[in-house]
């Protein structure tokens, strides 16, 4: 605390009297009011909106009771740290804060993630249903099954005794090592904001609270506490903060996360750019601003720059908005406003998401798991992704007399992401194979084991498995069976990047062995994000399932046999190799603790598949990319423009032999205008589709995307001029189709409304 601690007494010397005597005041009344009866709580009447119920109650409460709402702890026992949690958190959980219990305002139970009901590691985990991964959902391209999937995490989490959810994972992409990026969304703004605005939509819908996060630039596990993201505004609304921006305007989150790293020299979480300018007036954000855990470094400037709520004791140097904050507002320091702000904006969302009017009530003997598997189940279907099938090796066939199953653990289970987001499966783990015995490990796997179900599909087949870590032995099971699946991952986790793009352990080495002893080699990827494939030329075919969730066994399965038609589309590029990327070495790796370094984001907001087509670069796989069992044809491309907007419609076709979905996907360019890149995704459309079916389908582009940030005016301009309209099946689609539409010029306020 020092300097804080010695500001806060120099101010007390000269506060003036009148604020000091408004407090006592209103720490009398209220203590008479505690002592006699109770008043009636006219906030809790529903018919009120949540603004008027949180002014009511906010004048009934005293300074400590509104100091205990902008003050978090960790929710499990820190014994390093000489904590212990409180004992009305739940065990093993991410957060807990104290709600104001005599006048109905509940306590806030905080469990990550994004993906599930995650637990702290320790003795006393929870068995929860695990989503695929966040890129995962974001591949499905589907926000239906998006929502689906939030709404049934957030049905868990309430049923855990829950009603925060620190989910909304949504940082894009700049950096294909980053750790985290199992989590988030992948590379472009408007998929990643839908996708994941969707999501917390749907965990909203439980009558809880979700998180955004990490609030901003987050974009690097890498000396994340402590490196500087530098970026120019205009980029920054263009693409990192254009995610958030389209996620927060989706899902409507009552809280938002800020991160741990500096962004233009200022922690995230004291950064009145991004917390009062961007977020709260710019965007309207109304819920409340929690830092992440351990991300508060001060009381004065955290509260002043729209910090609400500090999050995580004791993960920070000290409780900066306990005592601290309670002199700092005594002294003026803080204004008894801007006090006021913080706690009101902790308990709108409270009333406006109803955990006022429905307080929790943890039941976990109502959770059929079974049925939130299928859920989870359908989230990986979508989202697997075919890249490669060459002769039609897959669909399986089930005539195959000798099918191995090499590598991974695949005879046990599926991969799981690890850190803070980590979900334990309903039941016990399949087994700890490998990564660090304590956070982010252990590397855990979840029991849908891909091996058993498949076997459970081919019951006249053997299925033998190796577990591909003797290169030698695997291509001599390979040799002698009819066809090969062979399972590789790369295990990647919060706090930690990978160090480069190719699979650990001497995968690579494995696979390219195996593909030499048997040409009907498929691979089958479990990854956090892009890996480089040197033996892609060597292989049948490639599916791409991420970290497949709960039920992922069955869900490759099922793909693999052609039960299901895969039909995911990759959210990120996938690079031919790292000198491709705007920084080929990763900053600051190897890490140094706590070295102050910058990362400068030169490429702007050309972020992904918009840097490789600014600089003429071919992927290994573009953004965008997918095959089917089946085949389509976009075409009748056809674009109008009414009242300034770019409605796109066409038709899909699917002309192959069997039902599938194609994620049909609109570009839009400039002619003359100057943009990032030369394209950026304007709109899409997942559509399922019977052999021999077609129908059409309409995009409406939403304008920031074929506009430029202007900071000076705080606007969005559209360039008078031609604009190139395609339609493609992913961003670098040689078979594309364009059309060209005139717009006039154009002013969107910075929230995208037209202005004239
Ligand atoms: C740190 C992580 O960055 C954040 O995502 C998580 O919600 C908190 N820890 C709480 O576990």
């Amino acid at each position: 605390m020092g300097f804080q601690k010695k500001i806060s007494v120099l101010a007390m010397a000269i506060a003036l009297t009148s604020t000091a005597s408004s407090f006592a005041a209103e720490e009398a009344k209220t203590d008479a009011k505690k002592a006699g009866a109770e008043a009636p709580k006219a906030w809790m009447n529903k018919k009120l909106t949540p603004e008027q119920r949180t002014d009511l109650v906010l004048k009934e409460m005293t300074m400590d009771e509104k100091l205990k709402l902008v003050f978090g702890y960790f929710g499990t026992d820190a014994p390093w740290k000489g904590f212990k949690r409180p004992v009305e958190s739940i065990t093993q959980s991410a957060g807990f804060v104290y709600g104001v219990p005599r006048l109905g305002i509940p306590n806030l139970w905080e469990a990550d993630a994004g993906v599930g009901v995650a637990s702290q590691g320790g003795p006393d985990v929870r068995g929860a249903t695990a989503l695929p991964s966040g890129i995962a959902t974001a591949a499905t391209w589907d926000l239906k099954t998006a929502f689906a999937g939030g709404a049934m995490i957030g049905s868990e989490s309430r049923a855990f005794g829950f009603n925060v959810q620190l989910a909304g994972g949504v940082n894009i992409m700049r950096e294909p090592r980053n750790g985290r990026n199992f989590e988030y969304g992948g590379e472009d703004p408007l998929l990643a904001g839908l996708i994941v605005g969707e999501q917390i939509r749907g965990i909203q819908s439980n009558h809880m609270v979700s998180t955004l996060k990490h609030y901003a630039f987050n974009n690097q596990e890498t000396n994340r506490f402590s490196l500087n993201a530098n970026i120019d505004d205009k980029s920054a609304r263009m693409s990192d903060l254009l995610a958030l921006q389209i996620a927060k305007e989706q899902g409507n989150p009552g809280s938002v996360m800020c991160s741990y790293n500096r962004v233009n020299g200022h922690y995230a979480c004291e950064n009145d750019y991004l917390l009062n300018e961007v977020l709260k007036k710019d965007w309207g954000f109304k819920g409340w601003v929690m830092s992440d855990w351990g991300a508060t470094h001060s009381t004065v400037p955290a509260a002043n720059n729209g910090l609400d709520q500090q999050s995580g004791i004791p993960f920070d140097a000290s409780e900066y908005f306990g005592a601290a904050l309670k002199e700092a507002i005594q002294n003026g320091w803080v204004s008894e406003e801007r006090f006021n702000d913080m706690a009101r904006r902790v308990l709108h969302p409270m009333f406006e998401f109803g955990l006022v009017d429905n307080p929790v009530s943890p039941n976990v003997k109502s959770i059929d798991f079974k049925t939130n598997g299928l859920v989870s189940q359908k989230d990986s279907e979508e989202s697997i992704v075919l890249l490669k099938n060459d002769a039609n090796l897959l669909p399986m066939a089930k005539f195959y007399k000798k099918i191995a199953v090499i590598g991974s653990h695949a005879d046990v289970g599926v991969l799981s992401g690890g850190g803070s987001s980590q979900v334990y499966p309903v039941g016990g783990v399949a087994g700890y194979r490998g990564g660090p015995a304590v956070f982010p490990g252990p590397m855990l796997y979840y029991p849908s084991s891909p091996m058993k179900a498949v076997q459970a599909r081919a019951l006249e087949s053997k299925v033998t498995y190796n577990d591909g870590t003797d290169a030698k032995a695997a291509a001599k099971l390979a040799a002698e069976s009819d066809i090969v699946l062979v399972f590789v991952n790369q295990w990647t986790a919060e706090s930690v990047d990978v160090p480069n793009l190719s699979l650990p352990d001497n995968q690579d080495e494995m696979v390219a062995a195996v593909a030499k002893a048997n040409s009907k080699t498929v691979v089958v990827l479990q990854t956090g994000g892009p890996v480089l494939m040197p033996w892609l030329s060597n292989v049948g075919a490639v599916l791409e399932a991420w970290y497949p969730g709960s039920n992922g066994g069955e869900a490759i399965a099922r793909v693999l046999f052609g039960e299901v038609n895969p039909s995911g589309h990759l959210p990120a590029t996938f690079p031919a190799s790292e000198s491709q990327l705007p920084r080929p070495v990763l900053d600051g790796y190897p890490e140094v603790k706590d070295a102050r370094i910058e990362v400068n984001y030169k490429e702007g907001a050309a972020v992904g598949y918009k840097w490789f087509d600014l600089k003429g670069l071919k992927p290994l796989f573009p953004f965008g990319y997918g095959l089917s069992y089946s085949e389509f044809a976009l075409g009748d491309l056809k674009a109008e423009v009414k009242n300034g907007l770019i409605n796109a419609s066409f038709s899909v076709k699917n002309t192959g032999g069997v039902a599938g979905k194609e994620v049909a996907q609109v570009y839009v360019s400039p002619v003359t205008a100057q943009w990032e890149s030369p394209k950026r995704l304007g709109g899409f459309q997942k559509v399922d589709l019977k052999a021999g079916a077609s129908t059409t389908a309409k995009v409406t582009v939403d304008p920031r995307l074929v506009a430029v940030y202007e900071t000076a005016s705080k606007t969005w301009k559209i360039a008078e001029g031609d604009y190139k309209v395609s339609l493609a099946s992913h961003a670098m689609d040689a078979k594309a189709t364009s059309v060209t539409v005139h717009l006039s010029a154009a002013t969107l306020d910075v929230n995208g409304k037209f202005v004239k």
